[in-house]
């Protein structure tokens, strides 16, 4: 994925740049501004010295000294008020500009903070939503790996209604609480089994053996019967459309180019490609989830799609149970998704 959130202190993170939340003199302050200056030394702030400030905005860029980066792009967000004095503007802009600067000194790697989500006042669900936009439509056309970096993931804000309805979709879904008794499982198992190995029946016989107590003998004869008339190779045959051929096909269905799909997934063009050329490609969990959520599959075509990649969702997973919220809901946004998934603790989908 060319774009990560993660959780951490950015002065921690090794890449190639990191991005600092700065005010109009350079001078240093507080928040991620004074952690960055504390953690480069003071050779940083001699060199912004030189540097004579910086408009809202735009951004500069200087060594990184004591910090695990070679770079560090200094930029100035707005300070939020009301939503009408260009405040939108201004922060896409501290993103452009910084993107401009790392890959002006061909960084590979670089971090953003949430700009101006602290001192500054910009509501983080907002400041996070323009982040995501700006970085993901500039990585879709450079190869950059780019991190958002969330310092105090408590304090992202989710409206409280949504939270309650999370929880309690995830109280009702969440089995981790209440497992079966083991001779519950056990029963399960069994039955799963001659489920598996039923297939060969017809659906009544299925369900009339599934009733009686011959379900053992009925399962005993069938695969015996059956194996006569299919060898395995002939089973072999008849595998189903992969996932690969299933994304093509929903991506096809949905009218979106391939590029469209995968930006929205938030996918990098090389991993579409190799997905593309490899009919029996496997992909990871997220990416399939990615893909779903571009193409808004519905659950069972969700499922469906899971399936296909050797996944499902899975009502032990917290993750899987928020996804499957906003997939029933009817709600899409990466970002809405994101903002849940982090606010319990989950990892994200996409970034
Ligand atoms: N690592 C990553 N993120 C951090 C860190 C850190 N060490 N410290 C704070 N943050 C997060 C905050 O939680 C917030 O989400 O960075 C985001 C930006 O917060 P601020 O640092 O307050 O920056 P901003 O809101 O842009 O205000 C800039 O604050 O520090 C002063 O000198 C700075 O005057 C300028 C103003």
């Amino acid at each position: 994925m060319p774009l990560k959130l993660i959780r951490d202190d950015i002065t921690r993170v090794r890449c190639d740049a990191i991005v600092n939340a700065a005010n109009n003199s350079l001078l240093g302050g507080g928040g991620v501004d004074g952690a960055i200056h504390r953690a480069a030394g003071p050779k940083l702030l001699e060199e912004c010295r030189t540097l004579n400030g910086c408009e809202t905005g735009e951004a500069k860029i200087t060594k990184g000294y004591n910090l695990p980066c070679r770079y560090v792009i200094h930029t100035v967000g707005p300070i939020y008020r009301d939503g009408q004095h260009h405040e939108e503007e201004l922060l896409r802009s501290c993103y452009r500009n910084s993107l401009a600067l790392a890959k002006e000194y061909q960084c590979a790697s670089v971090a953003f903070p949430l700009i101006s989500a602290g001192v500054y006042g910009y509501p983080k669900g907002e400041a996070l939503k323009v982040a995501t936009e700006e970085i993901t439509s500039f990585v879709m056309d450079h190869d950059m790996l780019v991190y958002i970096v969330i310092f105090d993931a408590a304090a992202f804000s989710l409206s409280s209604k949504i939270y309650t309805d999370i929880q309690e979709y995830i109280d009702q879904n969440y089995v981790d609480t209440h497992t079966d008794s083991i001779s519950e499982r056990k029963r399960r198992s069994k039955y799963a089994r001659h489920e598996f190995s039923m297939p060969f029946f017809s659906q009544n016989k299925k369900e009339q053996a599934a009733d009686s107590c011959e379900a053992d003998e009925a399962v005993g004869y069938a695969p015996v019967m059956a194996a006569k008339e299919e060898s395995l190779e002939d089973r072999l045959k008849i595998i189903d459309e992969s996932f690969s051929e299933m994304l093509l096909r929903k991506i096809d269905e949905s009218g979106m180019s391939d590029s469209e799909c995968y930006k929205k997934a938030n996918i990098d063009r090389k991993l579409f490609s190799k997905i593309r050329s490899n009919p029996l490609y496997k992909p990871s969990k997220p990416t399939v989830l990615a893909f779903a959520i571009a193409l808004q599959l519905p659950e069972e075509e969700c499922e469906e799609m899971l399936m296909k990649a050797g996944f499902a969702l899975s009502n032990s997973s917290k993750s899987d149970i928020i996804v499957r919220y906003f997939i029933s809901h009817g709600n899409y946004n990466i970002f809405d998704i994101n903002d849940a998934l982090f606010a319990f603790d989950q990892p994200t989908l996409g970034v």
